[in-house]
Formats: structure tokens, C-alpha cells, sequence
């Protein structure tokens, strides 16, 4: 704010209350209320910065104020960095579920600057790091494993392990939405962990964090690629050793019924005539598409079952 006023600019200072629960309707209201008290015109920018909450809702704010005015995004955690923060997706939370409401509205700027990050919790720094993995594990070999070998740097907020690491992952976020920015086909590759991770949040009542949720989810989905012929044979195995470093889970967690996990991967965005779709890999780097040109693989119901049956805690990964 100091630096923007020494620049010349008029700056409002609009915070709201941390966390999820803020991402809705009423806060989305009471910005842009602010914003109307505050004589904001058209020529007013919003800048976001926070986590990936801050960057959601900033940037519904700016896509529907005065209907659109830019937004630049400052991520402040690793999963905006690496996640949030690029694509240009932007929206809120309602009772019936998350992100039902919102628009595409791409930023002008995105500025992540990894030493903001000293000050963020080991396991919020884990869930950055399951995004990352996924970003090799659809697009770049070698960055799975630069990944898995910084593991203790990551986890320990090292400016230097993780400045080029987050450049490598903006990079093929932005590469994969560039070519696809309305979620029509290729960007469903991004989706990779996040069909049976989307279930495993929802049916812990969301105490089972996002980044937890999608390494089991890659371990799940690797699992079942390869009973399907889709996944080399090993991949699954190497993703539960990369999960591993981070502290996160290879498994489903305790106690989750494969029959809410199923109800629940029914209702994904990713279903056709509530049939399950998830996206595979090849093999680690290599992001499938199938022979009819899908980025996503149908699978029936009872295959799903039998893999998350054998994806316990304590069961070797194929
Ligand atoms: N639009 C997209 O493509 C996209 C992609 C991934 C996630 N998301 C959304 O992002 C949200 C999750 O993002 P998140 O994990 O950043 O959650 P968050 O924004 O709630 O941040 C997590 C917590 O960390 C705090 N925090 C942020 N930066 C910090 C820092 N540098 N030091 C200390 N504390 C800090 C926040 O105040 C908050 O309490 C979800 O709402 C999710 O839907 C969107
Ligand atoms: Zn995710």
C-alpha cells in the first residue's frame, strides 16, 4: 500500500476475515459495497494478495464490478503460486458446494515472490507441493523428480529450492490453461488426483486437507490407470514414495466408505450421464489421452470400488 501511494496511486485497503468460510456471496458484497462507498470507477484495479481464497474472491470481485476491471494477483501461499493464482478461474463457495459461482477473468499481472512464504505452516507448504507433483507427473519427468528430491527445502521455505521450482510449475499451469482456457478439453489433464480427491474431501466433511486429498487421489488414480492398461506398471509406486516425503498420504484415509466416495465422484464435473470420468497419466510426465481424442477416462463403478478397496492405509501400492 506504501509503495503504491509513494507511486501516486489512491489505494483503498479492503481485508476480510482468513479462511474458506469467507469465500462466499456475503464477503463478495461487502467488498464491492466498499468499493462502491470508496467512489472506485472503472479505471480502479483490484490488487489480491493472500492465499488462494483472497485470489478467488479478489478476482470474482473484479470480474463483476463495474462489470470487469483488471485484477493482479500477489499469491502469498504456494498453492496460489503454483495454482490459484494462474488460469484465470475466480469465484466463491456456496451451501451447496464449492466454487459453483464465479467467472473467468484472467489477470493482468501475477506476481509471486517464493519468500512471502517463510511465514506459511509446513503443512500448507505440503499442500503446494501435491500441485507441483501433479504438474510433473502430467507434464515433466524430470520436474516430478526435482521436486521429490527438494522435498526438505520445500517444506522448509528455502527461497532458493523453491524460486526456480515455482517458475517450472507457473509455467505448464500456464501452458496447459493457454490452450484451453474454458476447461473444454486439455486443461482436464490438471484435473490429474482431483477425481478421487474432490471425493475424499467431501466425504471427511472437508477435514481432510485439498493437498492430502490429491496425493492419495494421484496414488488412486495411477492405481487404477494401471489395472486398465492406461498407467506404465510401477508409476503408482513411485508417486506414493514422492507423496511420502511431503508427510502426505498414499492411501485413502481411515474411515471413508468406498460407497460415499463413489456418490460423491458421481457428481464431479468431470461425470457424463453420472458416469465416472477421472484424468489419467501415461506414466509419470505423461498426461493420457485416449484414442478417441479424451483427455478424461470413463470407468465403471465396480473398478473403481475394487481400487479404492485396495488403496487402504497398509496396503502395498501395486
Ligand atoms: N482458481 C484456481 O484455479 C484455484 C486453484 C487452486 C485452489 N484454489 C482455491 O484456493 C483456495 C486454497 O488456497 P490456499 O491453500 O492458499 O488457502 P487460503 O487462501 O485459505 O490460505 C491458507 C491460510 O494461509 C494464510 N496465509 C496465506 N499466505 C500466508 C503466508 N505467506 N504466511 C502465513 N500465512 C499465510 C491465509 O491467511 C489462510 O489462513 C481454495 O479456496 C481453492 O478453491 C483455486
Ligand atoms: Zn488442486
Amino acid at each position: 500500500v506504501e509503495r503504491l501511494r509513494a507511486g501516486g496511486a489512491r489505494v483503498e485497503l479492503l481485508t476480510f476475515a482468513a479462511g474458506e468460510a469467507s469465500k462466499n456471496r456475503a464477503t463478495w458484497g461487502a467488498l464491492t459495497d466498499r468499493m462502491l462507498a470508496a467512489h472506485c470507477g472503472r479505471d480502479t484495479a483490484v490488487v489480491a494478495v493472500g492465499g488462494g481464497v483472497t485470489g478467488d474472491l479478489a478476482g470474482f470481485v473484479a470480474a463483476t464490478y463495474h462489470r470487469g476491471i483488471p485484477v493482479v494477483q500477489v499469491p502469498t501461499s504456494l498453492v496460489a503460486m503454483v495454482d490459484a493464482a494462474i488460469g484465470g478461474t475466480t469465484g466463491i463457495d456456496t451451501t451447496v458446494g464449492k466454487n459453483l459461482v464465479g467467472a473467468f477473468h484472467q489477470p493482468r499481472l501475477v506476481v509471486c515472490d517464493p519468500a512471502v512464504l517463510a511465514t506459511l505452516p509446513v503443512p500448507a507448504l505440503a499442500g503446494g507441493a501435491a500441485e507441483m507433483l501433479k504438474h510433473g507427473a502430467i507434464e515433466d519427468a524430470a520436474y516430478f523428480e526435482a521436486v521429490t528430491a527438494a522435498a526438505a527445502g520445500i517444506l522448509a521455505a528455502d527461497v532458493r529450492a523453491l524460486e526456480p521450482l515455482v517458475a517450472r510449475s507457473v509455467e505448464i499451469k500456464a501452458a496447459v490453461v493457454s490452450t484451453d482456457e474454458r476447461e473444454s478439453g486439455r486443461r482436464a489433464v490438471l484435473n490429474f488426483g482431483h477425481t478421487v480427491g474432490h471425493a475424499v474431501e467431501a466425504a471427511s466433511g472437508w477435514t481432510v486437507p485439498h493437498g492430502a486429498a490429491v496425493a492419495a487421489g494421484m496414488v488412486v488414480e495411477a492405481t487404477l490407470g494401471e489395472t486398465l492398461g492406461i498407467t506404465a506398471t510401477g508409476t503408482a509406486a513411485r508417486l506414493a514414495r514422492s507423496v511420502a516425503r511431503f508427510d502426505l498420504p498414499a492411501w485413502i484415509p481411515d474411515g471413508l466408505a468406498a460407497e460415499a466416495l463413489l456418490d460423491g465422484m458421481r457428481t464431479d464435473k468431470k461425470a457424463r450421464a453420472r458416469r465416472v470420468r477421472f484424468s489419467a497419466i501415461g506414466g509419470i510426465g505423461r498426461a493420457h489421452r485416449g484414442s478417441d481424442g479424451a483427455w478424461t477416462v470413463a470407468v465403471d463403478p465396480e473398478r473403481m470400488r475394487a481400487t479404492l478397496e485396495s488403496s487402504r492405509r497398509g496396503q502395498p501400492v501395486v
